[in-house]
């Protein structure tokens, strides 16, 4: 079956809940055992002591390690990606900081796509080098010997551990190639050392592109965007196979970032409408796309369905790895930050706001917002300036939208 019909049962069996249909939220710090030879059984198993015995499960413990609402919740989610395994954060902030703080360790080199979250951006740039990890960037449109020179460059090559991606580039919707990434981290693994692909998945979500299945070893999100899609939630994912993922929970366990009961109650219930939410989003996202192209005061506009044969690489990649043309779309205002905010501010039912993916549209301004702790002149190089508006369609009509839209350029 698809993984929208099961959003709703898969991994929940309502005879251990008094029948209840839904999975109840166990907002409860610790689990009784029913003797202490179980209680031992267990620990052996969570703390890797022994294989698990055929068929045995993990049982419940204590909530920081595993609780019914996340594990529900990881088991569906596994479905979208056809992951083997999966594990749910407070944040996707804390599934990135996790996953880099697990596979890398001083000395070692990371290799970056250039943009990514100014978040990540962060972390990558200015935290990672405290624990003396290396870090080398590569931009969209280089090829692979390029960025192959890039690491060599470094003189680091033998130590890189990881190559990190964000696919679309958030917020110029640039693609980069997962199995392109995928093929560099091949070219700097030996037998002895591993090199790890993961992919920040946020900007497309598990129904628009599934990185796994391009080669990535690991996939990261915002649960807070897409999954979580109501504005209501902060919360993240990495998904991979079960060997991946022992170790990011692993680390999880002793960061103690897991999400809550109450976060995984609450992404449960998102689940059950992602499918008919990100449709209804992708097909906002088309009719906003088409007005923006054709609108005077628009000078440019970043939207994935705009990425034509014409545009060589970028097209094959984009038929390689999307399945969709998504529902964020950026574009420059003619001006600058004068006019962006002027757009900004007139805005009468998209609401100004950082965060994306969610049922209602916001708009904001990435060079002064979301990107504005990124190097100024890296900005101007990848476009992200003055003038540019991010645009997450929410699930309103399209005609409203483009209404508001088309007001609010109007005082431009
Ligand atoms: C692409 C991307 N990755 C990661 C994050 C971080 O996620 P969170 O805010 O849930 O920690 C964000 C947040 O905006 C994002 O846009």
């Amino acid at each position: 079956m698809k993984p929208e019909s099961l959003m709703m049962s898969y991994g929940y069996k309502p005879e251990l809940s008094e029948g209840a249909i839904k999975c109840p939220i166990f907002q409860t710090s610790t689990f009784v055992f029913k003797n202490a030879e179980e209680g031992k059984a267990f620990f052996e198993v969570a703390y890797g002591l022994r294989k698990q015995n055929e068929g045995e499960e993990l049982g419940l413990i204590y909530s920081r390690i595993n609780n019914p609402d996340l594990e529900v919740l990881e088991n569906r989610l596994t479905l979208w990606d056809e992951a083997e395994e999966c594990a749910v954060f407070e944040s996707g902030m804390a599934a990135i900081s996790t996953v880099l703080l697990e596979f890398l360790k001083p000395g070692d080199l990371i290799l970056t796509s250039n943009p990514v979250y100014g978040g990540s951006d962060h972390f990558i740039k200015k935290i990672l080098p405290k624990f003396g990890i290396h870090v080398a960037m590569f931009k969209v449109g280089q090829s692979k010997e390029e960025v192959i020179k890039i690491v060599e460059k470094s003189g680091h090559a033998d130590k890189l551990a990881m190559v990190y991606i964000e696919t679309p580039a958030n917020p110029t919707n640039d693609l980069i190639d997962i199995e392109g990434s995928k093929a560099i981290a091949k070219h700097f693994s030996t037998k002895d050392k591993e090199v790890y692909l993961a992919v920040d998945n946020t900007y497309m979500g598990p129904l628009w592109q599934q990185p796994l299945k391009n080669g990535a070893d690991l996939v990261l999100y915002s649960a807070t965007k897409y999954i979580g899609g109501h504005s209501d939630v902060i919360a993240g994912a990495c998904l991979g196979s079960s060997e991946l993922l022992k170790r990011v929970k692993g680390l999880r366990t002793f960061l103690g970032n897991m999400a809550s009961p109450n976060t995984g109650w609450l992404l449960l219930r998102s689940l059950e409408t992602l499918k008919v939410r990100m449709d209804a989003q992708a097909f906002g996202a088309t009719k906003v796309a088409a007005f923006l192209n054709a609108h005077p005061a628009v000078e440019k506009v970043y939207y994935i369905g705009n990425i034509t044969e014409k545009d060589g690489e970028q097209f094959k990649i984009k038929q390689r790895q999307c399945l969709t043309n998504g529902a964020m779309i950026s574009f420059d205002v003619k001006g600058g930050e004068k006019e962006a905010f002027k757009f900004l501010n007139s805005l009468q039912l998209i609401k100004l706001a950082v965060s994306l993916g969610g049922t209602e549209s916001l708009a904001e301004h990435p060079a002064t917002m979301t990107h504005a702790d990124v190097d100024t002149a890296l900005k101007q190089e990848l476009g992200v300036s003055e003038k540019m508006i991010r645009l997450s369609v929410g699930v309103e009509n399209h005609e409203d939208l483009i209404y508001d839209i088309s007001q609010a350029l109007d005082k431009i």
